[in-house]
């Protein structure tokens, strides 16, 4: 079954290889199964077996969310209202959502996780991200990484989210290194750390880092969300695919991240692959914490990407058009520069920017022949639109691996 999609009157592909004609206009893409099997110009567009006319608007890829947290259960309201009071965020809070999600049966963790994605989708997310976090014992935290590898793209293993009232920080830490990771194993291919005053100081950090790697799993760090610290260093020694929040970071870390890409060539795609520095706008704004530097980041020479960082204590969205909108009217990015952030810099985080041979998994997060049929039809006809028109609904159509799942007005 293929479909040629016309009159698309902008098409961000973020295809690094096609340099400066990544920007098509009036252009058209052909979806056959799962990939894209042709674009260029809609007046030399081949047939296929349906139609479907863009008249006009723009389409990118579908965003990718590198960065959630939506195995939880429970309600956090009066913690954001004490916070919109004057409060600071404290990573205390995480001990609500574990409460409550440890109640919840199977049955319910997975029917709301299901409607967290398809709301994500229907905002135009096609590929994603998500963490464990809420469980902190061995049972548990293998309870949510089995559900979630039902549902999300990537799962990340977290049990280094918080330690557990009542239990010793280092016995806990000995715990998620070991019983912890071998029961969540087989279900994550990443691990994470919450690196910060009142979660894991940097020699647990570290500790948590060494045994998830010799375990085979790809590295990620929560680090310099609240204040200056070690997190983006150790994310830089360990050779981490991306240090997410970044909030508080001195010259030095900024030239560490961006020392990371000195083998990379960003015109092409191509090169050795550094640490990327996800940037959360949502979660920034919900904490009342200064906006991560990505502009700074950007001109040192860094990959970025954008994330939603959902989850019920610090962002409650996984709006994408929302984290590029306040990237751009807040963060100092242009319209392109945040698109890219949020598609190929997403996928970079992941790992899927390009295609993966052994397991088969298509290329995600920009569009040209091979690559996953990810596409985001807006409701504008630039992608401009999304910081010039901001909080309106201007995702109009959605397909993930090729197939239609929101809108296709
Ligand atoms: O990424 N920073 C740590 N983890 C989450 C917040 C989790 C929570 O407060 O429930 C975050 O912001």
């Amino acid at each position: 079954m293929s479909t040629v999609i016309t009159h698309i009157g902008e098409l961000h592909t973020q295809d690094p290889a096609r340099g400066t004609e990544a920007v098509l206009h009036d252009a058209a893409v052909i979806i056959e199964g799962e990939r894209i099997s042709w674009l260029g110009s809609s007046t030399q567009a081949p047939d296929a077996d349906e139609q479907f006319d863009a008249g006009g608007r723009a389409v990118l890829p579908g965003w990718v969310d590198s960065h959630t947290h939506l195995v939880f259960a429970g309600d956090r309201t009066a913690e954001f209202e004490a916070r919109m009071a004057g409060q600071s965020y404290q990573a205390g809070g995480i001990a609500v959502t574990t409460g409550a999600t440890r109640e919840a049966s199977d049955y319910e963790l997975t029917r709301m996780l299901l409607a967290r994605v398809a709301e994500a989708a229907a905002g135009g997310t096609t590929y994603l991200e998500t963490k464990t976090g809420y469980g902190l014992d061995v049972e548990q935290e293998a309870r949510s990484a089995r559900i979630a590898s039902t549902v999300v793209d990537e799962v990340t293993y977290l049990g280094a989210h918080l330690v557990p009232d009542g239990i010793d920080a280092d016995a806990y830490t000995d715990l998620v290194c070991g019983d912890m990771l071998t029961a969540v194993r087989p279900y994550v291919q990443w691990a994470d750390v919450f690196c910060e005053r009142g979660a894991f100081n940097e020699e647990q950090s570290r500790r948590v880092l060494a045994a998830c790697r010799d375990a085979g799993l790809g590295l990620r760090v929560h680090g310099n969300q609240l204040g200056e610290g070690p997190g983006v260093r150790l994310a830089v020694e360990f050779g981490a695919a991306s240090v997410d929040h970044v909030n508080y970071l001195s010259d030095d870390d900024v030239a560490a991240l961006a020392g990371t890409w000195a083998g990379w060539d960003r015109a092409s795609g191509t090169g050795e692959r550094g640490t990327v520095a996800t940037c959360l706008p949502a979660c920034d704004l919900s904490t009342r914490q200064p906006l991560a530097p990505g502009r700074q980041l950007l001109d040192a020479g860094a990959e970025i990407a954008l994330a939603s960082n959902c989850n019920p204590g610090t962002s409650f969205t996984s709006s994408m058009n929302f984290c590029v909108t306040t990237a751009v009217l807040q963060m100092g990015l242009s319209v392109q520069e945040a698109v890219r952030a949020a598609t190929y810099g997403g996928a970079l985080a992941l790992g899927r920017h390009v295609g993966r041979d052994a397991d088969g998994q298509r290329a995600v997060g920009s569009i040209a022949v091979g690559h996953r049929a990810d596409l985001h039809l807006l409701n504008a006809p630039s992608a401009t639109h999304l910081a010039y028109r901001p909080g309106m609904p201007l995702t109009a159509a959605v397909w993930r691996a090729g197939v239609g799942l929101a809108g296709r007005g």
